[in-house]
């Protein structure tokens, strides 16, 4: 017989952001994204996404650009299966497209230690592009260890500040899990205790 599965809602302590609530910040992002990057000498950016936990974000926030604009992913890896940052994440999978000359807009879930944006920064440059911007949905600032530069005149897009507890939910996992969720919600500690 099989064991009927609980369904992953109940492994939430609280809802922190609704659906509709994502979708508005979404919107108001691209917006700000759309306005800096409209000007006639101002090339359409590469937005890349960082995967896995940006491919939610990155998919709305692309619909709500307005810009002929090209879309990659790059992978660093940092967690594992716990939450806490393991520091200075590795590149394991490249971006395909050459930024090279190109106006780069970063996408992720969360910058917490700030380590993660700090390398993929760093790498950015070092392929040539002319400008890093970062677009982040949370933004943990109480936990930041490496403070980051934008490259050349690369601005920072933040979504909501995060409070300092683990979150899960639209791209965020914990293990692997809960990017399904449409909302962004706090993980009871006993899940992963
Ligand atoms: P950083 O390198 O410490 O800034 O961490 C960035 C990465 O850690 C993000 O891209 C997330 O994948 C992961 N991360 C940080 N905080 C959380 C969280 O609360 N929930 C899920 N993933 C997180
Ligand atoms: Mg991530």
């Amino acid at each position: 017989m099989v064991t009927p599965t609980s369904s992953i809602d109940d492994d939430i302590l609280t809802v922190l952001w609704s659906p509709e609530q994502l979708l508005q910040k979404v919107q108001d992002l691209a917006s700000k994204i759309t306005h800096d990057f409209s000007s006639p000498d101002s090339s359409a950016p590469v937005i890349v996404g960082v995967a896995t936990g940006a491919f939610l974000f990155l998919a709305d926030l692309v619909r709500n650009i307005k810009l002929p604009l090209t879309v990659d992913f790059v992978r660093a890896e940092s967690y594992g299966s716990g939450t806490v940052s393991r520091g200075a994440p590795k590149i394991s999978c490249d971006v395909k497209l050459d930024v090279t000359g190109k106006h780069v807009v970063l996408v992720e879930d969360i910058v917490d230690t700030g380590n993660t944006v700090s390398r993929l920064i760093a790498y950015l440059e070092a392929k040539g592009a002319s400008s890093v911007s970062v677009c982040t949905l949370l933004d943990k600032p109480s936990r930041r260890t490496v403070q980051f530069e934008l490259l050349g005149d690369g601005k920072f897009y933040s979504g909501f500040e995060c409070p300092d507890c683990f979150v899960v939910g639209y791209g965020l996992d914990f293990d692997e899990r809960y990017r399904n969720l449409p909302y962004i919600g706090v993980l009871k500690p006993e899940v992963y205790r």
